[in-house]
């Protein structure tokens, strides 16, 4: 079971930095009708939900591609990254953001205190199931009563395959395999997508959902949430989920969601 990873903070920083650079210099058709439409969706939601009064966090803000557009458009906006060359990254450009790993305990000041958090598309992908769960239960922590976790994931498509090889590399420079493990990855008609190896040559993790059904199901196996809609964007790269926050009041008591 993958349940820890090592990032290497400087590595990430620099590959996302000029990743961002060469988009914005050239024009990716796919990524830039992706980007419209996610910033539209995102602040569409935020609308809904968040008006303009309630916070909204980004889980894992990165440069802050997502929280500068949430900014721009009114919205009380913060983000966190466990890598603080993003946080003071983003703040030197403004936002609001701070150093946290979602993958520990939420601190106490950050309990409950926002309305809707968001995870964008190049995040969940990157880690085990196990990982994940400690994500989304961050997100639980992170929301007030009925707050809104909303989320853009890859679906299986083109992009996908064509972005395997340089994710592989992602993996091994960036999210560092764990000692005895290899990283490789799968590109065939039934599976797609970055796994890791044990020693055995065992399949201990792949980072795609090879389908809707398999995303569904995982979806439907995280405690304290409800899911409102899973839609495909027009895109036609990503799926969009839209959860909410579902307490357990058990006899006036909350259940312990133990993720
Ligand atoms: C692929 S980037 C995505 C950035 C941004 N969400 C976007 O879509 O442009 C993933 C981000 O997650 C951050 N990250 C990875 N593990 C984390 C953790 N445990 N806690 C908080 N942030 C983390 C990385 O440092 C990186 O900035």
């Amino acid at each position: 079971m993958v349940t820890k990873y090592v990032l290497n903070h400087k590595k990430e920083f620099e590959i996302f930095l000029k990743i961002e650079k060469v988009l914005k210099k050239t024009s990716s058709p796919a990524m830039n009708k992706f980007a419209k439409e996610e910033t539209s969706i995102w602040i569409k939601t935020a609308k809904k939900y968040a008006r303009k009064d309630g916070k909204v966090i980004e889980m894992g803000c990165g440069s802050g591609r997502v929280i500068g557009k949430l900014t721009a458009a009114g919205f009380c906006t913060y983000g966190f990254d466990i890598n603080k060359l993003f946080v003071d990254y983003c703040k030197k450009n403004g936002l609001n953001a701070f150093q946290m790993d979602a993958t520990k305990t939420v601190p106490n000041r950050h309990k409950a205190k926002y309305k809707m958090a968001c995870m964008a598309i190049n995040l969940l992908f990157n880690f085990s199931e196990q990982i994940r769960k400690k994500w989304i239960s961050s997100a639980y922590d992170l929301l007030s009563d009925n707050g809104i976790l909303i989320m853009s994931v890859y679906s299986d498509n083109k992009f996908s395959r064509t972005t395997i090889k340089e994710r592989v590399k992602y993996y091994k420079d960036v999210i560092m395999a764990p000692t005895g493990y290899c990283v490789d990855f799968f590109d065939n008609k039934k599976r797609r997508g970055v796994h890791l190896c044990d020693k055995n040559k065992k399949e201990c993790w792949s980072s795609d959902w090879a389908s809707k059904n398999e995303l569904l199901k995982e979806v439907n196996s995280w405690k304290g949430f409800k899911l409102i809609s899973i839609k495909p964007m027009k895109c036609g790269i990503a799926w969009m989920l839209l959860l909410t926050k579902n307490d357990y009041i058990i006899k006036g008591k909350r259940q312990n969601i133990g993720h």
